[in-house]
């Protein structure tokens, strides 16, 4: 079964509605969806969805784009008070760190404040975490170092060099690989894919965002995630089969889902 494990198909980009993304990729073969939050209307969203569709699982965080103007006390209440409302919130996330669009240092603090209390937060509730980490890699693995998230997580999106998944990987997580291992060019992507070891690989989309050769340029969608196992297929020599199955158990082993 094909498990795309972060897709963000709330996201306004799509015309046709969430509704008829899900459908449509239901039908193309996607088995489970793991639809993460961003902030806390679209953590909402992803509750919803989940509620609609026995394949469709959910997470609920703030984005480290989003904290600027949020109070961490009242988001951690709200985050709490959301988890109360559904059976099918399997993790907090996306949470972490973003150098990439912001360079504040203040809201940088603030991004790594949120990043802890949510972490902490994952820890209270028994879940794991999915994490986004854009440009700041010493960072994160500092704040995982310091602050260990207790039932696991996945390193979403995977972006670094050999030498941090290894990092990365001494410290129990899971790895996200998603459209950039596809891209022509993304040396250090499929070198990562190489040496992954496939127990520890989750495959995604990112959707509607990184959308894989060859379909790149245009809008992405959760079954898109079968051109991301293809070029995982090729790269490791494996049969998609294998890929589709081993990648399916471990979000499922991640996210407790049963
Ligand atoms: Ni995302």
């Amino acid at each position: 079964m094909i498990f795309d494990t972060h897709c963000h198909v709330y996201d306004e980009k799509y015309v046709e509605g969430e509704i008829e993304v899900i459908k449509k990729s239901i039908q193309e073969g996607v088995g489970l969806f793991m639809v993460p939050g961003d902030n806390i209307i679209n953590s909402k969203k992803a509750i919803e969805l989940a509620s609609l569709f026995p394949e469709v699982y959910c997470a609920i965080g703030v984005h480290p784009s989003d904290v600027e103007s949020l109070d961490i006390e009242e988001v951690i209440s709200q985050l709490k008070e959301l988890y109360k409302t559904s059976n099918k919130i399997k993790a907090i996330g996306e949470i972490g760190l973003d150098k990439y669009w912001v360079k504040d240092e203040k809201i940088i603090a603030k991004q790594k404040e949120f990043f802890i209390r949510q972490i902490e937060l994952a820890n209270e509730l028994k879940l794991p975490i999915i994490i986004h980490d854009r440009d700041a890699h010493e960072d994160t693995l500092k704040i995982l170092k310091e602050h260990p998230p207790l039932y696991g997580g996945v390193m979403h999106c995977f972006s670094g060099s050999v030498e941090y998944l290894k990092e990365i990987l001494s410290l129990g997580l899971y790895i996200g690989l998603d459209g950039p291992v596809t891209y022509k060019n993304a040396i250090t992507p499929k070198e990562v894919a190489k040496v992954v070891p496939l127990d520890r690989l989750l495959v995604e989309t990112d959707s509607p965002y990184l959308t894989p050769v060859p379909f790149r340029g245009k809008i992405n969608y959760p079954h898109y995630v079968k051109n991301v196992i293809e070029e995982i297929c090729r790269i490791k020599s494996i049969n998609s089969r294998e890929i589709e199955n081993t990648t399916c158990e471990n979000g499922k082993k991640l996210f407790r889902i049963e």
